[in-house]
């Protein structure tokens, strides 16, 4: 069972300057609704409801946005207006949200370590809400964790992408199991390889299931790609193990990381989510 989803959400942002100045980027919105909330939705969809967030400096709009705004609720109370907040009305009243900041921006891998004091020992699903996901029927996390309760052991959403974009994700290389057509137990991991070099085109997505062995592994892992501590790295450790299993989702994802993805995803769903 999981209970618990993690949202490492201290990154600056900085290929959505100047919007993220001081603006987090998980609060920037696909039409009328922040990143992060759509992630939010994802993990109570999947049946989660206690949501955990490792922020950093000039995020505080993430705590405002999951809490009561009472001047807003007085000014709109009884109008035509009031039923937009009944989304966000309705996660506050069925989730938790608990906060630790990550102080120094040392990577995903040491931003996932930071919210280990919000998780305990247990294994939990993290998502990375720059990622965004949609899927007609059951949503991505939904999905991985009937992978985990199969498997029990780390679960990567993956995704084939063109082989010249290797160099922007965590690349798996595995083979099927079970005769299934989309998971893979996962014998190799690379963080952002160069096309060259990539083992495959399949690429690590915003979305995991971890279990709670990964934060020792990540105390213990060295900076790597880039200078920082890489999840993929840690994930590797137990990969090795036979401990990880990569799994093709249904649906689509779009990159709302980047400026092209972002707006790939506004147009989706002004088109068929609205
Ligand atoms: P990214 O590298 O995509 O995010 O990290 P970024 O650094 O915010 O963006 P750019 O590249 O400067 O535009 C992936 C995810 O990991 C989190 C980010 O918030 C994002 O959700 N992250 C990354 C942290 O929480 N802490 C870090 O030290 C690094």
């Amino acid at each position: 069972m999981i209970k618990k989803c993690l949202f490492p959400a201290a990154g600056y942002g900085t290929r959505f300057l100047p919007a993220t100045k001081a603006t987090p980027k998980e609060m920037l919105p696909v039409l009328t609704k922040p990143l992060i909330q759509y992630g939010v939705e994802e993990a109570v969809e999947a049946g989660i409801h206690t949501m955990a967030i490792v922020t950093g400096r000039g995020k505080r709009a993430i705590e405002d946005h999951f809490d009561i705004s009472y001047e807003l609720e007085h000014q709109i109370k009884g109008g035509s207006k009031e039923h937009l907040l009944d989304d966000i009305r309705a996660l506050i009243e069925q989730c938790t949200f608990s906060y630790t900041r990550q102080v120094e921006m040392k990577g995903l891998g040491h931003a996932i370590l930071t919210g280990e004091t919000l998780i305990g020992n247990e294994p939990f699903a993290v998502v990375l809400a720059d990622d965004l996901c949609t899927n007609t029927a059951k949503g991505v996390l939904s999905q991985m964790i009937e992978v985990y309760e199969k498997y029990q052991c780390s679960i990567v959403a993956i995704e084939e992408v063109p082989m010249d974009q290797t160099d922007k994700y965590g690349v798996i290389a595995g083979h099927l199991v079970d005769g299934t057509d989309d998971t893979y137990r996962v014998t190799d991991m690379v963080e952002k390889p160069d096309p060259k070099d990539a083992p495959t085109n399949m690429a690590i997505i915003g979305r995991y299931i971890l279990t709670p062995d990964i934060f020792d592994i990540l105390r213990n892992t060295k900076p790597g790609k880039g200078g920082e501590i890489q999840i993929t790295d840690a994930l590797l450790e137990q990969a090795k193990k036979g401990k990880v299993i990569a799994y093709k989702f249904k649906g689509k994802r779009f990159d709302c990381g980047s400026v092209d993805g972002f707006v790939e995803a506004t147009n989706y769903f002004y088109k068929n989510i609205k």
